[in-house]
């Protein structure tokens, strides 16, 4: 397939040009950043809240998918969350249509549902529950995706991605870790599944202690191989582990994420 890769100089996007390159996709680079040192793919430095610059790219390139991993990673204000994962969203989606691109994989969050107290495994159709404004911004945006699945007949995958690291490096990452290889394994196969219409994984992998069902990753072929188990041993446990166990979003759930949703001038 060649794929438009929407934050390819970010720590998860620049694992997945390398391996979808490698596994014999053509890959195509969008980041607001300047091109890194030692990108050997087609790459543009676009806003990808900026439609027009947006459209410039589908325009310019003949595109069979879009992975969608622009976007702050991490709590902001309300209009800037929504700027940095509804905005952009919607850039990506108008231009698929007006340019006939039928498939948009999303790196969506947990933290959509994170202020969910933790309990059994959460199912992938519980309800959006958000536990910060970065949260809300991955509930509307995969909302968006829901619409342009119903209205537009497209193909859209939200990944609910948990903890991407090299490796898991605290007791709540046991649970939420996301492995490199398991990443790029989640993103080929939400890529590739057949006509999916709109759906929603989690983006774990194959944890002994995983806090998310899986199987709605399995029945678009995710079959993750990795499990944080096998580093328990070096995690020693922290004061901070039961906050991070108590709610999905793990440590968002805390107190130190609130604030007003809109900056006033007094
Ligand atoms: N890392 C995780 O564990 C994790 C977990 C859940 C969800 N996610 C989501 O995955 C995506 C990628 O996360 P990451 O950890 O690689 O973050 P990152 O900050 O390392 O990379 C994000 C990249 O997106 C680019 N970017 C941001 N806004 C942009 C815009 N408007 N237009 C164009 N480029 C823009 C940045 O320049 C950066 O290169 C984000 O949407 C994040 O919310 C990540």
């Amino acid at each position: 397939m060649r794929v438009l890769v929407t934050g390819a100089a970010g720590s998860i996007g620049r694992v997945v040009t390398v391996a979808l390159a490698a596994r014999g996709h053509e890959v195509v680079s969008l980041d607001r950043v300047p091109e890194p040192d030692g990108n050997e793919t087609r790459f543009h430095t676009v806003d990808c809240a900026d439609a027009d610059a947006v459209a410039a790219v589908f325009a310019e390139e003949r595109l069979d998918g879009v992975v969608h991993l622009a976007g702050h990673p991490d709590e902001a204000s309300l209009p800037d969350s929504l700027t940095s994962h509804v905005h952009t969203t919607a850039a990506l989606l108008d231009a698929m249509v007006e340019h006939d691109v039928s498939r948009l994989v999303y790196a969506s969050s947990n933290h959509a549902v994170g202020r969910t107290p933790r309990r059994e495994l959460l199912p992938i159709d519980t309800r959006p529950r958000p536990d910060t404004f970065y949260g809300v911004g991955k509930v509307a945006a995969e909302a968006l995706m829901s619409l342009y699945a119903d209205r537009y007949g497209l193909d859209t995958v939200a990944c609910r991605i948990g903890s991407f690291l090299p490796r898991p490096e605290t007791i709540r990452h046991l649970s939420t870790w996301l492995s490199p290889d398991d990443c790029v394994r989640m993103v080929e196969a939400a890529l590739t599944a057949t006509a999916p219409g709109f759906a929603a994984l989690y983006g774990i992998s194959a944890n002994t202690r995983a806090w998310w069902d899986l199987e709605p990753g399995r029945a678009l072929g995710y079959e993750p191989q990795d499990d944080a188990e096998a580093f328990a041993a070096s995690i020693s446990p922290s004061p901070e582990d039961d906050w991070d166990g108590a709610h999905v979003g793990g440590p968002f759930a805390t107190s130190t994420y609130h604030r007003p949703a809109l900056d006033r001038r007094d």
